[in-house]
């Protein structure tokens, strides 16, 4: 049994969904009732060893059993992690279930790491290049527990300022069109005592042209291998905003993040959503009847408009490094 919180839930009702078959663990992915590239990585994994268990009670045959991993890794098309969490431990199939278990809880240790590590590279360089006693940040999305194994990528580099008295106002954006940053992220800030304020994604341009905020830090869903960067749809507008101003634009992931098969980020696949997340608000619709929604739930940042990406490995200069490799050298 896999226990997740209910991300669709939160933050007004903590209900949590007790996951037993394959069906329900894909419904609960593409629901977003677990979410956010890393999370999606342990689910993968620990989705494997939840379909041998199921296949075992049901006598399912190899092909069956394939097939059904097949559904989870395919779940949703954007975060590499998701795919890369399943293909960590299908090939241990034939050794037992307690193989596989055992290999899925590493991908989950190994990411609570991984995002421990980033976390102080990313504080490291942060503080070494923003001459501020208090670093102020926007954020987009969450990227913090909920959407990762514990601690968080752009969140725990948000965290580790903190810790280190080095964090000043954190902007987190509301995130359209199912509310990630105003619902999820704000409670993980309030929960964790971070002074925060949420605006309209609309705001954020704004915020970063008026100098309001000194450094944005985003995670990341798929990296290719030249640095262009798939993240929550509204990320490439606050990296084109940051250059404008002449302020860093941190993308923070775990080397898992990171897809050296995509060369470029025009060759990601970008998930879309159904129409009626942005056609509707808390399930009332707000378009006038007849016309149709465009929902991309992710947009690609060009790795010219990425100050560092920041994997537990280190720190790539994508912007001014000009090394055909240089995200090779914090790949897993
Ligand atoms: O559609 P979501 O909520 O899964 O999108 C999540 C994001 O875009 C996050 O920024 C990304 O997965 C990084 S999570 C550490």
């Amino acid at each position: 049994m896999i226990r997740l919180i209910d991300q669709t839930l939160l933050p007004a009702t903590e209900q949590h969904i007790d996951v037993t078959t394959v069906d329900v663990l894909v419904e609960s992915i593409e629901r977003l009732v677990i979410r956010g590239a890393p999370a999606l990585g342990a689910a993968g994994a620990l989705g494997v060893a939840l379909t041998m268990i199921q296949g075992a009670d049901e006598g399912w045959d190899a092909a069956r059993l394939e097939s059904e991993i097949d559904r989870i890794r395919d779940a949703r098309p954007t975060a590499v992690n998701l795919a890369w969490g399943v293909n960590q431990v299908r090939a241990s199939v034939p050794s037992g279930i307690a193989t596989v278990l055992e290999l899925a809880r590493k991908v989950v240790a190994d990411d609570e790491a991984a995002n421990r590590q980033l976390s102080q590279h990313g504080a490291d360089w942060i503080l070494a290049h923003v001459e501020k006693d208090k670093v102020r940040v926007v954020t987009h999305c969450n990227t913090g527990a909920l959407a990762t194994s514990a601690w968080g990528t752009a969140y725990g580099i948000i965290h580790e300022l903190h810790q280190r008295g080095r964090l000043g106002l954190v902007y987190a954006d509301e995130t359209r069109p199912l509310l990630q940053g105003a619902r999820l992220t704000s409670w993980e800030l309030l929960n964790d005592g971070i002074e925060h304020v949420v605006q309209a994604d609309s705001a954020a341009a704004s915020t970063i042209l008026r100098g309001l905020v000194d450094v944005a830090i985003l995670g990341a869903d798929r990296i290719a291998a030249n640095g262009d960067t798939a993240n929550k749809v509204g990320s490439v507008g606050l990296a084109l905003a940051c250059q404008r101003a002449g302020i860093p634009f941190v993308v923070a992931a775990p080397s898992s993040t990171i897809d050296l098969a995509i060369a470029r980020g025009e060759d990601i696949v970008i998930e879309e959503r159904d129409e009626d997340e942005v056609l509707c608000f808390a399930g009332v619709r707000t378009v006038p009847e007849g016309v149709r929604g465009f929902n991309p739930a992710f947009d690609v940042t060009p790795h010219d408009l990425i100050s560092i990406v920041v994997t537990e490995r280190g720190v790539a200069e994508t912007a001014t490094d000009t090394r055909p490799d240089v995200i090779a050298t914090i790949a897993g």
